[in-house]
């Protein structure tokens, strides 16, 4: 899949799902810009592979217009975007949940999509054609159980507005399609585990998981790059599951 002359926005593009999709892009022959509040990370990827660097919170509305203005000046358009960007938190039963850790997972999940989203599809609706990701997850469909409220309410609702903008921009050559990793290997996957239970915990996912094992940022990554080529061509409104399984699996014991 050569995408040479391409240009794309990745949001969340330092580090795990993001920072693998900057790098396949790149080396299919896209122009991107990683997008990241991280400075230190999301210039660490745009030296490694040549990608533009934008320092940007997805939930500051000035940042991301400044950000997606910086883009402008140096490429002039835009093909497509993943909006990627995202935070778990350890929430805790809900009744016990509180608000400063629902409104802080909502601003970067949901809020964040909205205005990176917002921007992205600007620019499409200017060129005439565009392919939109948006990042959910597993549990858009099938919950997992622990107490990630926020973070489950933020990824069915990402996964509900894909298909209300995949039928308002289908008439203006607009795909819109969201990615539904499983357990991936990411920073974001092994944040808030104490280190001696990263081990034992991988153990058990590999065994739960039917392709026994838990995905990397590169099998998101290849999706997505799919989903924003020109193969993916008729594909819009779709949640791609990428979770070796996970989600096609009864847990019933017979
Ligand atoms: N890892 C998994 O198991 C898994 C499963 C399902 C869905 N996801 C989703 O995949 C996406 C990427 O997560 P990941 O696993 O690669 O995690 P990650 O922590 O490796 O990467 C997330 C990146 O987003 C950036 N980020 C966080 N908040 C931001 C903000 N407000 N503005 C700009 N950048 C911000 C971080 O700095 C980081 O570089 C998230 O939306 C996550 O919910 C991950």
């Amino acid at each position: 899949m050569d995408l040479t002359g391409r240009v794309y926005a990745v949001s969340g593009g330092g580090s795990g799902i993001g920072r693998a999709t900057v790098e396949l892009l790149r080396s299919r022959g896209a122009d991107v810009a990683a997008l990241d509040r991280d400075r230190s990370r999301v210039e660490g990827v745009a030296t490694a592979c040549g990608a533009l660097a934008l320092v940007a919170d997805v939930g500051d509305e000035e940042a991301v217009r400044a950000a997606f203005a910086t883009l402008d000046e140096r490429f002039g358009r835009l093909d497509g975007a993943l909006s990627n960007a995202g935070i778990a938190r350890v929430e805790g039963l809900l009744h016990t949940e509180t608000a400063a850790s629902w409104d802080e997972v909502i601003r970067v999940n949901l809020r964040g999509t909205f205005l990176f989203a917002r921007e992205a599809l600007a620019r499409m609706v200017k060129g005439g054609r565009g392919s939109l990701v948006c990042t959910s997850s597993v549990v858009s469909t099938a919950a997992i159980g622990g107490g990630t409220n926020a973070y489950t309410a933020s990824k069915g609702a990402i996964t509900a507005l894909v298909r209300q903008l995949a039928v308002d921009y289908g008439p203006m050559g607009i795909r819109i399609n969201a990615v539904a990793p499983g357990a991936t290997d990411t920073p974001l996957m092994w944040d808030t585990t104490p280190q001696d239970q990263v081990e034992p915990i991988r153990t058990i996912i590999n065994g739960a998981v039917p392709m026994a094992r838990l995905g990397s940022p590169l099998d998101v990554a290849h999706a997505v790059a799919w989903l924003l080529s020109d193969e993916a061509a008729y594909v819009t409104g779709a949640e791609l599951l990428v979770d070796g399984g996970t989600n096609a699996k009864s847990t019933l014991p017979v």
